[in-house]
Protein backbone atom coordinates (compact mmCIF):
# COMPACT_ATOMS: atom_id res chain seq x y z
CA UNK A 1 0.00 0.00 0.00
CA UNK A 2 1.50 3.34 -1.05
CA UNK A 3 2.07 5.75 2.10
CA UNK A 4 -0.46 8.58 0.18
CA UNK A 5 -2.96 5.63 0.45
CA UNK A 6 -2.27 4.34 3.52
CA UNK A 7 -2.82 8.13 5.29
CA UNK A 8 -6.17 8.48 3.30
CA UNK A 9 -7.40 5.56 4.64
CA UNK A 10 -6.71 6.12 8.18
CA UNK A 11 -7.80 10.01 7.99
CA UNK A 12 -11.13 8.49 6.31
CA UNK A 13 -11.18 6.12 9.45
CA UNK A 14 -11.26 8.99 12.39
CA UNK A 15 -13.66 11.18 9.90
CA UNK A 16 -17.27 11.80 12.46
CA UNK A 17 -19.94 9.55 11.15
CA UNK A 18 -22.18 12.65 10.28
CA UNK A 19 -19.33 13.60 8.11
CA UNK A 20 -19.16 9.99 6.48
CA UNK A 21 -23.00 10.18 6.42
CA UNK A 22 -23.01 12.99 4.60
CA UNK A 23 -20.96 12.09 2.00
CA UNK A 24 -21.55 8.27 1.68
CA UNK A 25 -25.23 8.91 1.21
CA UNK A 26 -24.96 9.50 -2.34
CA UNK A 27 -23.59 5.80 -2.50
CA UNK A 28 -26.11 4.13 -0.04
CA UNK A 29 -29.72 4.40 -0.88
CA UNK A 30 -30.77 4.79 2.53
CA UNK A 31 -31.70 2.24 5.80
CA UNK A 32 -34.78 0.92 4.48
CA UNK A 33 -35.94 -1.02 1.95
CA UNK A 34 -38.59 1.74 0.85
CA UNK A 35 -35.36 4.17 0.04
CA UNK A 36 -34.04 1.75 -2.46
CA UNK A 37 -37.58 1.29 -4.17
CA UNK A 38 -38.13 4.76 -4.42
CA UNK A 39 -34.79 5.13 -5.68
CA UNK A 40 -35.12 2.65 -8.44
CA UNK A 41 -38.56 3.99 -9.36
CA UNK A 42 -36.53 7.36 -9.92
CA UNK A 43 -33.52 5.42 -11.86
CA UNK A 44 -36.28 4.00 -13.97
CA UNK A 45 -37.61 7.50 -14.92
CA UNK A 46 -34.42 8.24 -16.64
CA UNK A 47 -34.52 4.85 -18.50
CA UNK A 48 -32.03 2.95 -16.08
CA UNK A 49 -32.50 -0.60 -14.26
CA UNK A 50 -31.30 -1.25 -11.04
CA UNK A 51 -29.79 -4.29 -9.03
CA UNK A 52 -30.61 -4.12 -5.35
CA UNK A 53 -28.25 -5.50 -2.40
CA UNK A 54 -28.87 -5.77 1.18
CA UNK A 55 -25.61 -4.35 3.06
CA UNK A 56 -24.43 -7.15 6.01
CA UNK A 57 -21.71 -8.40 8.26
CA UNK A 58 -19.77 -11.32 7.15
CA UNK A 59 -21.52 -13.73 9.46
CA UNK A 60 -20.05 -15.84 11.92
CA UNK A 61 -23.50 -18.19 12.64
CA UNK A 62 -25.03 -19.85 10.24
CA UNK A 63 -28.72 -18.45 12.23
CA UNK A 64 -27.54 -15.13 11.07
CA UNK A 65 -28.27 -16.41 7.19
CA UNK A 66 -31.85 -15.98 7.83
CA UNK A 67 -33.00 -12.57 8.44
CA UNK A 68 -30.81 -12.06 4.78
CA UNK A 69 -32.81 -14.48 3.18
CA UNK A 70 -35.57 -13.44 4.85
CA UNK A 71 -34.72 -9.65 3.88
CA UNK A 72 -34.01 -10.94 0.07
CA UNK A 73 -37.49 -12.81 -0.72
CA UNK A 74 -38.86 -9.61 0.47
CA UNK A 75 -37.04 -7.59 -1.74
CA UNK A 76 -38.24 -9.79 -4.84
CA UNK A 77 -41.67 -9.44 -3.50
CA UNK A 78 -41.63 -5.78 -3.33
CA UNK A 79 -39.66 -6.09 -6.92
CA UNK A 80 -42.75 -8.16 -8.50
CA UNK A 81 -45.51 -5.58 -6.15
CA UNK A 82 -44.10 -2.21 -7.67
CA UNK A 83 -43.26 -3.10 -10.94
CA UNK A 84 -39.20 -2.57 -10.09
CA UNK A 85 -36.81 -2.47 -13.32
CA UNK A 86 -34.59 -4.10 -10.70
CA UNK A 87 -32.95 -7.63 -10.15
CA UNK A 88 -31.23 -8.54 -7.04
CA UNK A 89 -28.03 -9.08 -5.73
CA UNK A 90 -26.74 -11.36 -3.16
CA UNK A 91 -23.54 -12.61 -1.27
CA UNK A 92 -23.40 -16.03 -0.91
CA UNK A 93 -21.10 -15.12 2.77
CA UNK A 94 -23.75 -13.74 4.03
CA UNK A 95 -25.59 -16.99 3.03
CA UNK A 96 -22.92 -18.74 5.32
CA UNK A 97 -20.93 -20.20 2.08
CA UNK A 98 -18.08 -19.83 4.15
CA UNK A 99 -19.16 -21.40 7.13
CA UNK A 100 -21.19 -24.45 5.28
CA UNK A 101 -21.55 -24.78 1.26
CA UNK A 102 -24.56 -26.93 1.31
CA UNK A 103 -26.07 -24.48 3.81
CA UNK A 104 -25.38 -21.70 1.58
CA UNK A 105 -26.57 -23.47 -1.73
CA UNK A 106 -29.97 -24.59 -0.18
CA UNK A 107 -30.58 -20.86 1.10
CA UNK A 108 -29.24 -19.68 -2.59
CA UNK A 109 -31.81 -22.35 -3.81
CA UNK A 110 -34.38 -21.10 -1.78
CA UNK A 111 -33.77 -17.61 -2.92
CA UNK A 112 -33.51 -18.74 -6.37
CA UNK A 113 -36.32 -20.60 -6.69
CA UNK A 114 -38.45 -17.41 -5.49
CA UNK A 115 -37.31 -15.65 -8.26
CA UNK A 116 -37.70 -17.89 -11.15
CA UNK A 117 -41.48 -18.29 -10.22
CA UNK A 118 -41.73 -14.48 -10.21
CA UNK A 119 -39.16 -14.15 -12.80
CA UNK A 120 -36.57 -12.01 -11.32
CA UNK A 121 -33.11 -12.51 -11.61
CA UNK A 122 -30.81 -13.03 -8.99
CA UNK A 123 -26.86 -11.88 -8.77
CA UNK A 124 -23.91 -14.04 -6.84
CA UNK A 125 -21.62 -11.68 -5.74
CA UNK A 126 -18.29 -12.31 -6.50
CA UNK A 127 -16.45 -11.90 -2.85
CA UNK A 128 -12.81 -12.74 -1.82
CA UNK A 129 -10.55 -15.69 -2.64
CA UNK A 130 -11.84 -17.66 -0.25
CA UNK A 131 -15.08 -17.82 -1.63
CA UNK A 132 -14.67 -17.85 -5.28
CA UNK A 133 -14.55 -21.97 -5.79
CA UNK A 134 -17.71 -22.02 -3.70
CA UNK A 135 -19.68 -19.75 -5.32
CA UNK A 136 -18.91 -20.81 -9.17
CA UNK A 137 -20.10 -24.44 -7.65
CA UNK A 138 -22.96 -22.80 -6.66
CA UNK A 139 -24.01 -21.16 -9.87
CA UNK A 140 -23.22 -24.17 -11.42
CA UNK A 141 -25.56 -26.57 -9.71
CA UNK A 142 -28.06 -22.77 -9.63
CA UNK A 143 -27.59 -22.64 -13.50
CA UNK A 144 -28.70 -26.27 -13.61
CA UNK A 145 -32.31 -26.01 -12.52
CA UNK A 146 -32.43 -22.04 -13.55
CA UNK A 147 -30.67 -21.23 -16.38
CA UNK A 148 -32.08 -17.55 -17.25
CA UNK A 149 -32.40 -16.94 -13.82
CA UNK A 150 -28.94 -16.91 -12.26
CA UNK A 151 -25.83 -15.38 -12.90
CA UNK A 152 -22.55 -15.00 -11.30
CA UNK A 153 -20.00 -11.99 -11.53
CA UNK A 154 -15.81 -12.46 -12.79
CA UNK A 155 -12.97 -10.23 -11.62
CA UNK A 156 -10.49 -9.42 -13.82
CA UNK A 157 -7.89 -8.88 -11.57
CA UNK A 158 -8.02 -12.91 -10.54
CA UNK A 159 -5.33 -15.16 -12.68
CA UNK A 160 -7.73 -17.73 -12.96
CA UNK A 161 -10.66 -15.66 -14.29
CA UNK A 162 -9.76 -17.04 -18.20
CA UNK A 163 -10.04 -20.82 -17.37
CA UNK A 164 -12.82 -20.27 -14.74
CA UNK A 165 -14.86 -18.89 -17.70
CA UNK A 166 -13.91 -21.41 -20.26
CA UNK A 167 -14.97 -24.22 -17.36
CA UNK A 168 -18.66 -22.56 -17.27
CA UNK A 169 -18.58 -22.39 -21.19
CA UNK A 170 -20.69 -25.24 -21.32
CA UNK A 171 -23.87 -24.04 -20.91
CA UNK A 172 -25.86 -20.17 -21.52
CA UNK A 173 -23.23 -18.19 -19.01
CA UNK A 174 -24.78 -14.59 -17.31
CA UNK A 175 -22.14 -13.00 -15.97
CA UNK A 176 -21.17 -9.68 -14.59
CA UNK A 177 -17.86 -8.55 -15.50
CA UNK A 178 -15.74 -6.48 -12.96
CA UNK A 179 -12.26 -5.65 -12.01
CA UNK A 180 -12.41 -6.93 -8.45
CA UNK A 181 -12.65 -5.22 -5.10
CA UNK A 182 -11.04 -7.36 -2.20
CA UNK A 183 -7.31 -7.50 -1.56
CA UNK A 184 -6.02 -10.74 -2.49
CA UNK A 185 -2.81 -12.25 -2.55
CA UNK A 186 -0.11 -11.56 -6.12
CA UNK A 187 -0.02 -15.22 -6.31
CA UNK A 188 -3.63 -15.18 -7.13
CA UNK A 189 -4.39 -11.74 -8.92
CA UNK A 190 -2.59 -9.19 -11.50
CA UNK A 191 -1.91 -6.04 -9.25
CA UNK A 192 -1.21 -4.16 -12.28
CA UNK A 193 -4.18 -1.72 -13.02
CA UNK A 194 -2.67 -2.06 -16.65
CA UNK A 195 -3.17 -5.61 -16.80
CA UNK A 196 -6.18 -5.65 -15.14
CA UNK A 197 -7.45 -3.93 -17.24
CA UNK A 198 -6.03 -5.71 -20.01
CA UNK A 199 -7.61 -8.65 -18.71
CA UNK A 200 -10.95 -7.09 -18.42
CA UNK A 201 -10.96 -6.86 -22.07
CA UNK A 202 -9.68 -10.20 -23.05
CA UNK A 203 -12.65 -11.83 -20.55
CA UNK A 204 -15.34 -9.52 -22.47
CA UNK A 205 -14.04 -10.72 -25.58
CA UNK A 206 -13.53 -14.32 -24.17
CA UNK A 207 -17.36 -13.80 -22.55
CA UNK A 208 -18.96 -12.47 -26.08
CA UNK A 209 -17.34 -15.32 -28.35
CA UNK A 210 -19.07 -18.09 -26.05
CA UNK A 211 -22.49 -16.01 -26.36
CA UNK A 212 -22.54 -14.92 -22.52
CA UNK A 213 -24.48 -12.20 -21.36
CA UNK A 214 -22.47 -9.58 -19.94
CA UNK A 215 -22.79 -7.20 -17.34
CA UNK A 216 -20.03 -4.94 -18.41
CA UNK A 217 -19.46 -3.47 -14.64
CA UNK A 218 -16.73 -0.35 -14.74
CA UNK A 219 -16.66 3.19 -14.38
CA UNK A 220 -13.40 3.13 -16.69
CA UNK A 221 -14.40 4.92 -19.90
CA UNK A 222 -11.21 3.48 -21.65
CA UNK A 223 -13.06 0.16 -20.48
CA UNK A 224 -16.40 1.49 -22.13
CA UNK A 225 -14.70 2.39 -24.98
CA UNK A 226 -13.06 -1.12 -25.43
CA UNK A 227 -16.72 -2.81 -24.63
CA UNK A 228 -18.41 -0.50 -27.57
CA UNK A 229 -15.73 -2.16 -29.64
CA UNK A 230 -16.27 -5.64 -28.75
CA UNK A 231 -20.48 -4.84 -29.12
CA UNK A 232 -19.53 -3.53 -32.27
CA UNK A 233 -17.42 -6.99 -32.95
CA UNK A 234 -19.80 -9.38 -32.09
CA UNK A 235 -22.94 -7.51 -33.67
CA UNK A 236 -24.53 -7.03 -30.32
CA UNK A 237 -28.45 -5.78 -29.84
CA UNK A 238 -29.45 -3.72 -27.07
CA UNK A 239 -30.67 -7.19 -25.31
CA UNK A 240 -27.43 -8.94 -25.35
CA UNK A 241 -25.57 -7.30 -22.77
CA UNK A 242 -26.02 -4.10 -20.15
CA UNK A 243 -23.01 -2.19 -18.54
CA UNK A 244 -23.46 -1.62 -14.85
CA UNK A 245 -22.39 1.06 -12.70
CA UNK A 246 -22.36 1.81 -8.66
CA UNK A 247 -25.01 4.18 -6.98
CA UNK A 248 -23.59 7.84 -7.04
CA UNK A 249 -20.10 7.07 -9.17
CA UNK A 250 -19.82 9.50 -12.10
CA UNK A 251 -23.12 10.18 -13.10
CA UNK A 252 -22.03 12.22 -15.99
CA UNK A 253 -20.92 8.76 -17.75
CA UNK A 254 -23.81 7.05 -16.55
CA UNK A 255 -26.18 9.35 -18.06
CA UNK A 256 -23.75 9.55 -21.56
CA UNK A 257 -24.07 5.86 -21.68
CA UNK A 258 -27.52 5.80 -21.70
CA UNK A 259 -27.71 8.55 -24.24
CA UNK A 260 -25.83 6.32 -26.14
CA UNK A 261 -28.70 3.92 -26.43
CA UNK A 262 -27.02 1.50 -24.08
CA UNK A 263 -29.19 -0.81 -21.06
CA UNK A 264 -27.53 0.35 -17.87
CA UNK A 265 -27.94 -0.64 -14.66
CA UNK A 266 -27.06 1.10 -11.16
CA UNK A 267 -25.99 -1.35 -8.11
CA UNK A 268 -28.11 -0.04 -5.18
CA UNK A 269 -27.32 -0.91 -1.13
CA UNK A 270 -29.54 -0.31 1.24
CA UNK A 271 -29.45 -1.08 4.81
CA UNK A 272 -28.95 -0.11 8.61
CA UNK A 273 -25.19 -1.24 8.27
CA UNK A 274 -24.31 1.53 5.53
CA UNK A 275 -22.00 3.20 8.31
CA UNK A 276 -20.29 0.15 9.34
CA UNK A 277 -20.35 -1.03 5.76
CA UNK A 278 -19.00 1.93 4.16
CA UNK A 279 -15.68 2.30 6.96
CA UNK A 280 -14.74 -1.76 6.42
CA UNK A 281 -14.70 -1.16 2.64
CA UNK A 282 -12.65 2.05 2.96
CA UNK A 283 -10.04 0.14 4.88
CA UNK A 284 -10.66 -3.22 3.08
CA UNK A 285 -9.44 -0.97 -0.32
CA UNK A 286 -7.85 2.42 0.25
CA UNK A 287 -8.08 2.96 -3.43
CA UNK A 288 -11.81 3.57 -2.52
CA UNK A 289 -11.10 5.66 -0.02
CA UNK A 290 -8.90 7.73 -2.25
CA UNK A 291 -11.40 7.95 -4.57
CA UNK A 292 -13.76 9.35 -1.92
CA UNK A 293 -11.31 11.62 -0.36
CA UNK A 294 -10.98 13.37 -4.11
CA UNK A 295 -14.41 13.50 -4.45
CA UNK A 296 -14.63 15.75 -1.15
CA UNK A 297 -11.79 17.86 -2.05
CA UNK A 298 -13.14 18.84 -5.55
CA UNK A 299 -16.39 19.02 -3.71
CA UNK A 300 -18.07 16.34 -5.89
CA UNK A 301 -20.99 14.12 -5.02
CA UNK A 302 -22.75 12.14 -6.82
CA UNK A 303 -26.81 11.63 -7.19
P1 LIG B 1 -11.44 2.11 -11.59
O1 LIG B 1 -11.23 1.58 -10.21
O2 LIG B 1 -10.23 2.41 -12.41
O3 LIG B 1 -12.37 3.38 -11.48
C1 LIG B 1 -12.69 4.19 -12.60
C2 LIG B 1 -13.15 5.53 -12.05
O4 LIG B 1 -14.31 5.37 -11.20
C3 LIG B 1 -12.08 6.18 -11.18
O5 LIG B 1 -12.11 7.55 -11.47
C4 LIG B 1 -12.54 5.96 -9.76
O6 LIG B 1 -12.16 7.03 -8.95
C5 LIG B 1 -14.05 5.88 -9.89
N1 LIG B 1 -14.57 4.91 -8.91
C6 LIG B 1 -14.57 3.58 -9.03
N2 LIG B 1 -15.17 2.99 -7.95
C7 LIG B 1 -15.53 4.01 -7.12
C8 LIG B 1 -16.18 4.09 -5.87
N3 LIG B 1 -16.60 2.99 -5.22
N4 LIG B 1 -16.39 5.31 -5.33
C9 LIG B 1 -16.01 6.43 -5.96
N5 LIG B 1 -15.39 6.42 -7.17
C10 LIG B 1 -15.14 5.24 -7.74
N6 LIG B 1 -16.22 -6.22 -7.25
C11 LIG B 1 -16.08 -7.50 -6.85
O7 LIG B 1 -14.98 -7.90 -6.46
N7 LIG B 1 -17.17 -8.33 -6.84
C12 LIG B 1 -18.39 -7.94 -7.28
O8 LIG B 1 -19.34 -8.74 -7.30
C13 LIG B 1 -18.53 -6.59 -7.71
N8 LIG B 1 -19.74 -6.12 -8.12
C14 LIG B 1 -19.82 -4.88 -8.73
C15 LIG B 1 -21.00 -4.46 -9.32
C16 LIG B 1 -21.05 -3.26 -10.02
C17 LIG B 1 -22.33 -2.84 -10.66
C18 LIG B 1 -19.88 -2.45 -10.11
C19 LIG B 1 -19.88 -1.20 -10.91
C20 LIG B 1 -18.73 -2.84 -9.48
C21 LIG B 1 -18.67 -4.05 -8.78
N9 LIG B 1 -17.51 -4.45 -8.14
C22 LIG B 1 -17.41 -5.75 -7.70
C23 LIG B 1 -16.40 -3.48 -7.92
C24 LIG B 1 -15.35 -3.59 -9.03
O9 LIG B 1 -14.60 -4.77 -8.83
C25 LIG B 1 -14.38 -2.40 -8.99
O10 LIG B 1 -13.70 -2.39 -7.79
C26 LIG B 1 -15.01 -1.05 -9.19
O11 LIG B 1 -16.01 -1.10 -10.17
C27 LIG B 1 -13.95 -0.05 -9.63
O12 LIG B 1 -13.40 -0.43 -10.86
P2 LIG B 1 -13.64 0.36 -12.23
O13 LIG B 1 -13.75 -0.64 -13.32
O14 LIG B 1 -14.77 1.30 -12.08
O15 LIG B 1 -12.27 1.09 -12.50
Amino acid sequence: MSLFNFMVSKSIMHVPSPIVHYFAKDYVAGPSLDDAVNLSHELSQKGIETTLDILGEYITEKEQALPFKEECMTILETIKQENLDANLSVKPTQMGLLLDQEYAYNNLLDIVAKANELDIFIRLDMENTESLRGTLDIYRRLREEFPNHVGTAIQSYMRSSHDDVEALSDKHMNLRLVKGIFLVKRQYAWKDPELITANFVELLDQMLSYGAYVGIATHDEKLYFAAQKLIRKYKLTREQYEFQMLLGVDPELRDLIVAEGHRLRIYVHYGEKWLGYSRRRLLENPNIARAALGGILRGQKGN
